[in-house]
């Protein structure tokens, strides 16, 4: 009896702790963080280990990667999402590239996303972030066949460097940004480029070489100049954390109007 009401009182004294924010390493400047996200820097952490971030100096929260750097630019916990900007992008600078190369592969495919390591060594899942959630679209008339369809968050850019002058609508012109700028040292000769919005293996033309890959917001960038672009490079792009909320679930998890996360026939 008197353990257990010793183990009470420790346990009231954690969530004091906790709430008076005594410990204080739940916050990272004026970003105060809620779960499953966590400090590194917490010494009682309750958060889930596949979302901790780190703080920077008090000031920028940063996600890692695959020891990328990355800085969170918001976290809405109502629709499960986080933006980020890769750390070579720099504000107000157009000739400021992605440090790393992030592809959908990285960040889960419809298939995938859900498949569970069932080594013994962990039992987590492979994709805490994911570029697009599931939304539940129609009624749901029995748990195995609800309506739903992946919604993308963010879409992919490619960095393009040729060796002669591309003329093509699915190349974008980097203009004074990136030309003659980054690569002057290199070759005089390289012409820079970015595509946003996809293109085939086959769309690479011969003196051509992909440089980079990254993620922007979706929208439509037809007519866009490349500053445009860089732009929505600094404001960053979304990726979700809804799976910290799929439990164990091997189907597929979908998001419903309130934002709530459903295993497609239930969990195992
Ligand atoms: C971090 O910054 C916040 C907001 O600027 C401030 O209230 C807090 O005291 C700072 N914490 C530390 C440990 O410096
Ligand atoms: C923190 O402060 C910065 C600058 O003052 C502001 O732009 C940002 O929106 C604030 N973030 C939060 C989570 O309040
Ligand atoms: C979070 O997302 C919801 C749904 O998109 C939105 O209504 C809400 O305003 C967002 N919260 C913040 C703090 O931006
Ligand atoms: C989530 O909310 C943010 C605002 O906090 C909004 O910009 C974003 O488009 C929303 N994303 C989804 C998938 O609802
Ligand atoms: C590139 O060129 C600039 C200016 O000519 C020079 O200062 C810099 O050291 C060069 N960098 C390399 C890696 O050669």
């Amino acid at each position: 009896m008197a353990r257990l009401l010793f183990a009470c009182l420790l346990l009231l004294l954690l969530v004091l702790f906790r709430t008076s924010n005594c410990m204080g390493t739940n916050r990272c400047g004026n970003r105060t963080l809620s779960y499953p996200f966590s400090l590194d820097s917490d010494q009682l952490n309750f958060g889930d280990p596949l979302y901790t971030l780190h703080c920077e100096k008090n000031t920028s929260t940063v996600l890692y990667l695959d020891s990328r750097k990355y800085y969170v630019q918001a976290i809405n916990y109502s629709n499960l999402t986080i933006r980020v900007v890769d750390a070579g992008v720099k504000e107000n600078d157009c000739s400021s590239l992605p440090d790393f190369s992030l592809t959908y592969a990285r960040l889960g495919n419809s298939r995938s996303a859900y498949t569970w390591l069932t080594t013994a060594s962990s039992d987590n899942a492979i994709y805490p972030y994911t570029w697009f959630q599931y939304k539940k679209t129609g009624p749901e008339w029995h748990k195995w066949f609800p309506k739903y369809k992946p919604l993308p968050l963010s879409q992919m850019m490619i960095f393009i460097n040729c060796a002669n002058p591309v003329n093509s609508p699915l190349y974008l012109d980097t203009g004074a940004c990136l030309n003659g700028v980054k690569y002057s040292n290199v070759s005089l000769s390289i012409h820079s480029y970015v595509n946003v919005g996809g293109m085939k293996a086959s769309d690479l033309m011969e003196t051509c070489s992909l440089e980079r890959m990254t993620l922007l917001p979706v929208k439509d960038y037809k007519n866009m100049f490349f500053k445009e672009i860089h732009s929505l490079l600094e404001y960053g792009f979304e990726l979700s954390w809804h799976s910290s909320s799929c439990g164990s679930c091997s189907t597929i998890c979908y998001i419903d109007d309130s934002y709530r996360t459903h295993c497609i026939g239930g969990q195992y």
